[in-house]
């Protein structure tokens, strides 16, 4: 997109010439709710924008002042890095072959492109790339942007080695139309229409350079306090044992280098028979999963960040988290330490369809096959659980300040 006027003095300089802008579409003055983020504390990367955010707006009066927007740029992707908003769409397309260098010439528009529109959106200094999104600038969206590890191969990208499609595991039960791809977007916001809107630009701009949309997926989170972990459709809380920075910096980022603030995203998406889990009775559900739903404690444990305690055993010998249990499986124990991040969504598509959207980071994606080897093997959720898609891709670092997504690709 073009440099709006107003970007001029803007903290966040437009970082390429790309597409033509997107002229008004729809009546002028279509103005967004604000989105309502499920956390107000943002972490390095994904810092509220800057800029005279709250200058000059028209609140309704007694309207609480929007939450500020995450900025886009950064080291790394806000979608990564800022609390989870409330929605998310995550759209997959395929860049068609045609020859290395031309394929390479598209993705390099199109992640340009993408970065202007995305940077645009979460300015908040008045950049608002398209007439239907607020006005004043303030959208509230994160983003992230992955590449398929088939791509990758095909143009010679300079990915983690590690990067590659998942095996089948016994048991999946994927869709191919729903699963795959060579871009991955997804996009998190606090409303549909957010969602909407932006996934229409970034189609349009993926069309424009020969991409063509693979399959979407919408998903959500129930309301949660900040700060709070959120619950899936199980009623348990889902993302408790998630690592911290240092963990993280071990286990979710690549090693210092070109890869050091990018790691691989694991989609999977599976589908839960919620009313078949919810007749069991409350002991048996926690002994599924070796946590209790109600507060999220482990078994052994009293409060939700207590480490479960894989070695406690009953009088009778029995473990207090059973065997099979799914913390028990998923453990780091059994990895060497090994933890991944996971920022999973639920989603509703209609009766006897409904899941869990997992979405897990790793440096290396090898962890996902192993945790997944045992699930698949005795995980006591099983007979509960199908996977029925799943994806694979590069997560790229963050764009800083003045450059795209993927600038490090072409250097
Ligand atoms: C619908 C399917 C699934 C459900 C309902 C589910 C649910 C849960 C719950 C309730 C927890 C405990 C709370 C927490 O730490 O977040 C958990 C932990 C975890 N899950 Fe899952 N999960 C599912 C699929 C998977 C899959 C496919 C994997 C990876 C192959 C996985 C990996 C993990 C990991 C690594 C942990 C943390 C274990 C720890 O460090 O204690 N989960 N999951």
């Amino acid at each position: 997109m073009p440099t709006e006027p107003e970007n001029a003095s803007s903290s966040n300089p437009p970082v390429a010439p790309g597409l033509g802008r997107r002229r008004a579409l729809l009546a002028a003055g279509a103005v967004l709710a604000a989105g309502v983020g499920v956390a107000v504390g943002e972490l390095a990367d994904g810092e509220p924008a800057g800029g005279d955010r709250g200058a000059g707006r028209t609140a309704a009066a007694g309207a609480p002042p929007p939450e500020p927007p995450v900025r886009f740029h950064g080291a790394r992707q806000a979608g990564l890095t800022s609390p989870q908003l409330p929605l998310v769409r995550l759209v997959a397309f395929d860049l068609p072959a045609t020859s290395t260098a031309a394929d390479r010439a598209a993705l390099r528009t199109l992640l340009t492109s993408w970065s202007r529109t995305l940077a645009a959106v979460t300015a908040g200094t008045g950049a608002a790339p398209d007439p239907r999104l607020r006005a004043d600038g303030t959208t509230r969206l994160t983003s992230l942007v992955g590449l398929g590890p088939t791509l990758a191969a095909r143009l010679g990208l300079a990915v983690p080695a590690g990067l590659a499609e998942l095996p089948p595991f016994p048991g999946d039960r994927l869709d191919a139309a729903r699963s795959g791809g060579d871009l991955l977007l997804q996009l998190c916001a606090g409303d549909h229409w957010t969602l909407a809107v932006v996934t229409e630009l970034a189609t349009t701009a993926a069309r424009s350079v020969g991409a063509t949309p693979r399959w979407s997926q919408s998903g959500f989170l129930p309301g949660t306090e900040p700060g709070a972990t959120p619950r899936n459709l199980f009623g348990f809380k889902d993302g408790t044992a998630n690592p911290d920075e240092n963990a993280a910096r071990q286990w979710v980022w690549g090693p210092p280098g070109p890869h050091e603030n990018a790691t691989v995203l694991v989609y999977r998406r599976i589908r839960m028979d919620t009313a078949a889990f919810a007749a069991l009775s409350e002991e048996k559900q926690n002994l599924a999963v070796g946590r209790r739903a109600g507060d999220g404690a482990p078994l052994t444990g009293t409060a939700e960040h207590d480490d479960p305690d894989l070695y406690a055993k009953h009088p009778d010998g029995a473990y207090v988290i059973p065997a099979t249990a799914h913390v028990r499986l998923t453990g780091p124990r059994l990895d060497g330490g090994a933890r991944m991040l996971r920022r999973g969504y639920s989603y509703d598509d209609g009766p006897g369809d409904r899941g869990l959207l997992f979405c897990a980071f790793m440096r290396d994606p090898g962890q996902f096959n192993r945790v997944q080897d045992r699930l698949a093997a005795r995980d006591a959720l099983n007979p509960f659980v199908e996977h029925t898609a799943s994806a694979v891709a590069y997560v790229l670092p963050g764009a800083p300040e003045g450059t795209a997504l993927g600038d490090h690709l072409w250097a």
